[in-house]
């Protein structure tokens, strides 16, 4: 049978960014709290102009560029920032990268998990026909309440996969582990922009899920802790990722590094010597004996902590941190637990395939990363409390350098351009 699965990946973000430590200082928290206690340097936050839709549009553009359109026939988006209540985003993203009219279209949404759901449903159509390439795309607005718990893990941001038979950056495998459970541990109502969460309830949820969905792995014949060289975690905070990790030692009987990355004086986070900006780390090779095992938790971790929560995308943006900074990763085998509050989960497996890192974008991110533009809190919680109706015709001021844009409200329909 052919390999099937993620043949390129790409990660694009909003036009601004929130300084944690600004908030820390506006709220009168200490800045560790944010910092260590959840694992949160900064969050990205979109321009008036900017949403789900531009995002998700600015990371499928280099990989049409890159890849063609020839063979794509779906286009699958994944959100739970879902701009209408019946029309898919991604007819919006279909139309901004110019796509043949040829292409099933369509959107999913189970919180985060969605993203998940996409990928699985790519491999399926692929595996039906492996001439045919799907697009992928997990984008997200997290938007929680000024003041709440949440405020800090808020973030913005998209990651665009192709999926594809003989794929060059990973192989996903068939075996996966699955848990769905009905808990109100975080939703959105129709009426509300901004999620209801239960906190405590909401990291208890997700541990469970975890588990459950580790003992569904292992029921359903798939590998077994130790056959497992990287894990990625869903991260709506990377202190969760570390909190996964724990549990899931614990659980499965196994010694894991719970490392996050180290904060240096400059307030950069690191992984050993390493930055997000430099160079590979050292991977899992040359662990002293009885140390924990290495499994790149702190690598992994380099993008959400200045993203923020960007929900369905979150577990990929991990992905992506790891590939552009991991050299070590050929033949190694990737372990991916997802969660989406409401709630459903999965924990599914993929190699990584010869020649992934020279595919690396790890400069570009970096980039894409450090050219965000600074929002004062002042300016930042006005922009959080403007709410955009679809009652009146309106243009949105022109702010976004990014590819794509929000132009505005006409005839209670959102207008999107080229910038
Ligand atoms: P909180 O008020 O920040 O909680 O809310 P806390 O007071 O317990 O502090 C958090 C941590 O900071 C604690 O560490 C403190 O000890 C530490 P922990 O016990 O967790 O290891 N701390 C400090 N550390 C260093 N220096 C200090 C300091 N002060 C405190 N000075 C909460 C945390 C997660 C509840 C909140 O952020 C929240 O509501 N977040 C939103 C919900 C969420 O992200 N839940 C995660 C699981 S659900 C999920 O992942 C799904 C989701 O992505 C949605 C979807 O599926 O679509 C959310």
């Amino acid at each position: 049978m052919r390999p099937i699965g993620i043949d390129d990946i790409e990660l694009a973000t909003a036009h601004h960014v929130v300084d944690l430590s600004t908030l820390a200082e506006a709220t009168g928290t200490d800045p560790n709290k944010f910092r260590l206690g959840l694992g949160q340097d900064q969050f990205s936050f979109p321009a008036p102009d900017e949403d789900a839709v531009t995002m998700g549009a600015a990371a499928a553009a280099p990989i049409i560029e890159r890849c063609g359109t020839e063979g794509i026939r779906t286009l699958l988006f994944a959100t739970e920032s879902g701009i209408d209540q019946s029309k898919a985003a991604g007819i919006s993203v279909h139309k901004l990268l110019g796509l043949p009219s040829q292409v099933r279209v369509t959107e999913f949404k189970e919180a985060c998990f969605a993203g998940t759901a996409a990928l699985q449903a790519a491999i399926g159509i692929v595996s039906r026909n492996p001439g045919e390439r799907v697009l992928v795309i997990a984008s997200d607005v997290a938007r929680y309440e000024l003041d709440s718990p949440g405020e800090p893990t808020q973030g913005a941001g998209a990651v665009a996969m192709l999926v594809s038979a003989d794929p060059r950056l990973i192989e996903i495998e068939q075996v996966s582990g699955l848990f769905a459970a009905d808990v109100d541990d975080f939703w959105r109502p129709n009426d509300s922009t901004t999620a209801i969460v239960d906190g405590g309830l909401s990291v208890t949820a997700y541990l469970d899920a975890l588990s459950g969905a580790w003992d569904d792995l292992q029921e359903q014949g798939g590998p077994a802790l130790a056959e497992i060289d990287r894990i990625l975690y869903h991260q709506p905070f990377t202190k969760m990722a570390k909190k996964a990790q724990l549990h899931l030692g614990q659980h499965a009987g196994e010694e894991l590094s719970c490392d996050l990355p180290e904060i240096g004086a400059d307030g950069v986070a690191r992984v050993g010597s390493q930055d997000a900006a430099s160079a590979d780390r050292q991977g899992a090779a040359g662990e002293a004996p009885g140390t924990p095992r290495d499994t790149g938790l702190a690598t992994s971790t380099l993008y959400n902590r200045r993203l923020g929560n960007t929900y369905t995308a979150s577990v990929f943006a991990a992905l992506a941190a790891l590939l552009d900074h991991d050299d070590d990763l050929e033949g190694r085998r990737i372990g991916f637990f997802s969660y989406g509050s409401g709630s459903a989960s999965e924990f599914f497996t993929g190699r990584v395939l010869p020649g992934y890192a020279s595919r690396s974008r790890r400069d570009d991110v970096a980039e894409a990363l450090d050219a965000r533009v600074p929002l004062s809190v002042e300016a930042y919680r006005a922009l959080h409390s403007t709410v955009l109706g679809s009652a009146d015709d309106v243009e949105t001021p022109r702010v976004t350098s990014a590819p794509f844009r929000f132009a505005g409200v006409k005839g209670r329909a959102r207008v999107y351009e080229r910038s």
